[in-house]
């Protein structure tokens, strides 16, 4: 299997090479990987010229996965769109087609006191948020900064064909298949007209599935349930904009945005892994960051790009055996567990990986 790393930015390359190390042991067991470390975002900008240089595509292309870390910081946001970092991520995102963006919100029993949430709102959370990653107001023409009668205007289109929404949508059933079968749709079909398409076609794509239950919400009281009882969600399937702001919301629940993972996923299978968290420029190179939502992202990719659910389950049992033993990188930190840096907390994983 073919991987490409692209660590990026900020804490990105330190919580991927945790992952990596994580990849690495379980080579060491008989797993057969090729990894590829391409440059990505402001460090690619800074050595090339472009936050996405044609070989890092290149090979990104070639790749089975990809293996994301982060990418951004203060010092590229006032570049031109298209030479910015973030940029990087959402040309990936289209030319590949990621349509389906995978974030499973599961709350640790270890770290239900880290979270900012009462333990019994989010003690046993397993959820799982289905966005949609290549259309929305991300993606929709017009867009850009215009001037009209002198002024500027700034301008953004929310879009979305039939194909786009039932497309993640059937994601969205297929993976409530997997688990308990309860869908929940978040729409804005209230006062967007995209949205009401949406909510449309998420209907006409239910006939297919009779054997899930389909719920719908608005985006707003979507937010607010999150808060008050998650535990009502299974899957939760919704749009690009909403997607991004619903999860890092769902993130909160587990405690720190460090242990969320995510996969994005084509038509074709081919999958890029990264943790939900973005380059964090504050904490960066301090060993410091928490590398759980990279390593986990790696277990997504053994699971649903190297058809290794086995190791992936392994991955996932040595993250919650670490913790378990009460190994805590600062984010998640509590008073009597022990503190850990990145690399430490990697190396933990490992040590849990081999050892069993
Ligand atoms: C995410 C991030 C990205 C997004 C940024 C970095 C472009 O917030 O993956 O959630 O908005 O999609
Ligand atoms: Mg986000």
């Amino acid at each position: 299997m073919k991987i490409a790393v692209l660590g990026g930015d900020g804490i990105g390359p330190e919580v991927t090479a945790q992952a990596v190390k994580v990849l690495r042991a379980l080579a060491s067991r008989g797993l057969s990987f090729e990894l590829t470390e391409c440059l990505v975002g402001g460090a690619a900008y800074d050595q090339t010229g472009h936050p996405l240089p044609a070989q890092t595509l290149a090979a990104v292309q070639r790749a089975d996965a990809v293996l994301f870390g982060a990418e951004g910081g203060f010092q590229y946001e006032t570049l031109p769109r298209g030479l910015r970092p973030g940029d990087a991520l959402l040309t990936l995102r289209k030319a590949l087609d990621l349509f389906a963006n995978y974030r499973p919100v599961v709350a640790f029993r270890e770290l239900a006191g880290a979270s900012s949430f009462k333990r019994e709102v989010v003690e046993g959370l397993d959820l799982l948020i289905v966005r949609e990653l290549t259309s929305d107001l991300y993606f929709g023409e017009p867009r850009g900064i215009v001037t009209e009668n002198g002024r500027r205007v700034g301008i953004n289109t929310m879009r979305y064909t039939e194909d786009e929404i039932a497309r993640v949508v059937r994601a969205g059933f297929e993976a409530a298949r997997r688990r308990q079968r309860k869908l929940c749709s978040v729409d804005k079909a209230n006062v967007l007209e995209s949205m009401e398409l949406w909510r449309a076609v998420t209907e006409e794509v239910a006939r297919d599935y009779p054997d899930v239950a389909l719920t719908h919400l608005y985006v707003d009281a979507a937010a607010m349930a999150l808060a008050r009882n998650p535990g009502q969600f299974d899957v939760i399937v919704t749009g690009n904009l909403f997607g991004d702001i619903l999860s890092d919301e769902a993130s909160m629940l587990t405690g720190s945005i460090g242990m969320l993972p995510s996969a994005s996923v084509n038509a074709q299978g081919k999958g890029l892994y990264e943790p939900v968290h973005g380059c964090a420029p504050d904490i960066a190179g301090k060993d410091i960051a928490n590398p759980l939502g990279s390593i986990l992202s790696a277990a997504m990719m053994l699971r649903d790009s190297a058809g290794q659910p086995e190791a992936a389950a392994r991955v996932e049992d040595a993250v919650r055996r670490v913790l378990a033993d009460g190994l805590r990188t600062a984010d998640i930190h509590e008073p009597g567990c022990t503190l850990a840096g990145t690399a430490a907390m990697g190396d933990a994983v490992v040590a849990a990986l081999l050892d069993h």
